[in-house]
């Protein structure tokens, strides 16, 4: 797909000199120090620089404070394209991760809508806003799977489950590149990180990992191979080793397996320095020997540390890496720069967009985004209602915000009390004492919760307890916010829990106090507004699970695709005394897929158009359709996510007891009925083996379909030799 420009970079690769090339495959950040600038434009005219991080150097993309400034960009620009020798343009990138001006649901969030299509809109709107701030490229989507909801960078990603993985990769991609990654409202997209970041032990950032090659081409590989069958541009590599072997370095995950084995055409960036931290991960002794180890193994553009600008070119007169591997790397960064278009639109463009509508999508898709995890008949609330709302979350902005937002602000984010306050009135909306109190004045508290008809707890974690190197030992909630929850609860009122969380928190203990809970993350500019379109019942929730809440932080790891122990037979997800804990059952305390609804969905019995069917058949592209009625027996209408999950009965190698494989989300109204149909074709029914080798064995499949991973609504169908 982009080897169609390689003769026209065959012909600037011949006019360039060696520097210049290594220039190419160094990416830095504009100095903060003013007095730096003029080396910094020279190392530019020199060619030395092929990209540009708009970042802070402190706080790797973490600094909100350095604003854009698209005619500081493109003086920058001139001197690349007009007075640089090879003329070739800078490619500028930036962490627009889930938002830009407006900021959307953090991706665990948003995976939880399992409307890809929503998702897809967002981030074309995404796209819009940051490329009109002069960026081309984003290091986003972040597609780590995380069974770890310590680790701070869950948040980042799509949760645990490889096919949800698959689905947001791709609607991401296809939203930040458009149509044509060459339109001025398009952004170059990076799957990252490159690989098995999520498997970090113990949820502690930038640790070690153990994957095996089996998990990682079931589990770890899936979304990347979405996001590179939708077409995207670039992948950085991750900060992490597996099995000991620094995926910096690593010739296997860089080339064998991600250009030889999935046919990656793009370029791959590192993670931010860690060129330079293959010494501190002690397998090299100099700066030299980490360029060397890191450009052999495919490792292509060089973030931050100018370990490749000051080495290569001594690597390449001393014979320890060769010219080729140094063109190789330079042609997959102009492939990317040509396809961008930057070498006839180098300076920044406008994209005229729409806000409203932006906003709107991002109240939208945060809305879907929420679960509903618990509903003792109290939601929704009527506008009549009057409401005592408590909780450190209630004036908060930054936070519903959540972590990696740089250009969002929160001085434009409705805070929950704003939102309630525009909802349903002022006079309805008991907040014990001015609403701009920043302290916390307990004395009306009580008085307010008693004349109210419900308490609303506005509850969760702030954003500085997620995103990079802020990973938690305890995901429980804070003891004043448990405190409050008893509060609440003494007062008689019915409880409503919103909970404004980065991570599944784990809730046992808390939740059983709520009579309603209902799941808004750290939902993006609108979460607010969001949250109370659900309160006050506009709109329906629909949002579900894409990750496991644990009932305590000491039953993780605790996610849904697990095989089965063995002992005892058919012990799924800790439902089982003895192989659970004995001090505390480790079932889920809501399990993956798991969301409430203001109706309820009937499921009738899976059929088969065709109990089984041949392998030779499935590999001639045929399936076995499994279809479902489903029914919406109750007062509203409502949106409902049918999955679909199989178990392989028998295999060669042991299979998860469920295993998702296709989802629809459908509007279905009061009292009727949709008949859901999925294809089970040779795609769904395999898996790889250790060697990537993608293989259906025949036999025995039970096949589920319905509304969480805990159903037993199932069929058998079989697969033949
Ligand atoms: C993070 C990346 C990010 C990069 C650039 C690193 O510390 O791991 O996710 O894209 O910084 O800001």
């Amino acid at each position: 797909m982009y080897t169609e420009y390689d003769s026209q970079i065959d012909v600037i690769l011949k006019n360039m000199t060696l520097r210049e090339k290594i220039g190419q495959l160094n990416q830095k950040n504009i100095p903060n120090d003013i007095n730096k600038l003029e080396d910094f434009k020279e190392q530019i005219r020199r060619g030395e620089i092929g990209s540009v991080i708009l970042a802070d150097s402190m706080h790797a993309g973490n600094d909100p404070q350095r604003n854009i400034d698209t005619e500081f960009y493109d003086e920058f620009q001139r001197i690349a394209t007009e007075e640089s020798r090879n003329h070739i343009p800078l490619i500028y990138g930036r962490d627009v991760i889930h938002g830009h001006r407006t900021v959307y649901p953090i991706p665990l969030a948003s995976a939880a809508s399992f409307n890809p299509e929503l998702i897809e809109k967002c981030y074309r709107n995404i796209a819009e806003e940051a490329a009109n701030d002069g960026i081309h490229w984003t290091f986003s989507p972040m597609l780590d799977l995380c069974r770890d909801p310590r680790w701070g960078r869950i948040i980042e990603g799509p949760g645990e489950d490889p096919y949800v993985g698959a689905r947001c990769a791709e609607a991401c991609v296809k939203g930040f590149q458009g149509s044509n990654l060459s339109n001025d409202d398009s952004l170059v997209a990076c799957a990252k990180h490159y690989i098995g970041y999520g498997a970090s032990e113990g949820g502690r950032d930038y640790h070690r990992t153990e994957i095996s090659d089996y998990s990682l081409y079931n589990y770890y590989l899936p979304a990347f191979r979405a996001a590179l069958d939708a077409g995207i541009g670039t992948v950085m590599s991750s900060f992490n080793d597996i099995n000991g072997q620094p995926v910096t370095s690593s010739k296997k995950y860089l080339t064998d397996i991600l250009r030889e084995y999935m046919g990656f055409e793009g370029f791959v960036v590192s993670d931010w320095t860690a060129v330079i931290q293959l010494k501190a991960q002690g397998v090299a002794e100099t700066e030299a020997d980490c360029a060397e180890l890191a450009v052999n193994a495919g490792l292509d553009m060089d973030m931050m540390d100018e370990c490749y600008i000051n080495n290569l070119e001594e690597l390449v007169r001393n014979g320890k890496v060769s010219e080729t591997v140094i063109d190789t790397a330079v042609k997959r960064i102009l492939r990317i720069k040509l396809a961008k278009g930057l070498f006839d639109k180098p300076y920044c463009r406008t994209v005229v967009y729409d806000r409203a509508q932006h906003l709107a999508d991002a109240r939208e898709l945060a809305a879907e985004s929420m679960v509903l995890l618990k509903n003792d008949n109290v939601l929704p609330l009527s506008k009549n209602s009057k409401i005592a709302l408590f909780g450190p979350m209630r004036y908060e902005r930054r936070a519903l915000l959540g972590g990696w937002t740089l250009d969002g602000k929160a001085c434009e984010t409705p805070n929950f009390y704003e939102a309630m306050t525009e909802a349903i009135g002022k006079d309805n909306v008991f907040v014990g004492g001015e609403p701009t109190e920043l302290h916390y004045d307990r004395s009306w508290e009580m008085w307010e919760m008693q004349r109210s008809d419900v308490v609303v707890l506005a509850l969760g974690e702030s954003e500085k307890v997620t995103g990079e190197a802020c990973s938690l030992a305890d995901i429980s909630l804070g003891a004043a916010q448990k405190q409050l929850v008893k509060r609440a609860k003494a007062s008689g009122k019915k409880v409503v829990g919103v909970f404004f969380c980065g991570r599944p928190i784990a809730l046992e203990g808390v939740a059983e106090d709520l009579d309603a809970v209902l799941y808004a993350w750290h939902g993006g500019s609108q979460v607010a507004n969001a949250a109370c379109d659900i309160l006050f019942g506009d709109t329906v929730p629909s949002g579900k699970t894409a990750v496991t809440f644990p009932r305590k932080t000491g039953h993780i790891p605790l996610y849904y695709n697990v095989t089965s122990s063995g002992r005892p037979c058919n012990c799924y997800y800790n439902n089982c005394d003895y192989a659970s804990y004995i001090d505390g059952q480790a079932t889920p305390y809501y399990p993956f897929g798991y969301g409430l609804s203001y109706t309820s969905f009937e499921y009738g019995k899976p059929v088969a158009d065709n109990n089984e069917i041949s392998l030779e058949e499935l590999k001639k592209g045929n399936s076995i359709k499994i279809s479902a009625e489903v029914k919406n027996i109750g007062e509203v209408d409502g949106k409902e996510t049918v999955q679909l999950y199989i178990r392989d009965k028998v295999a060669s190698q042991m299979r998860p007891m469920r295993e998702l494989k296709d989802f629809k989300k459908l509007l279905i109204k009061k009292n009727e009925s949709v008949t859901v149909t999925f294809e089970l074709d040779y795609k769904k029914l395999g898996f790889y083996d250790s060697d990537g080798n993608y293989k259906v064995e025949s036999g025995e499949f039970d096949v589920f379909v319905g509304e969480n991973c805990l159903t037993e609504n199932v069929i058998t169908v079989c697969v033949y030799d």
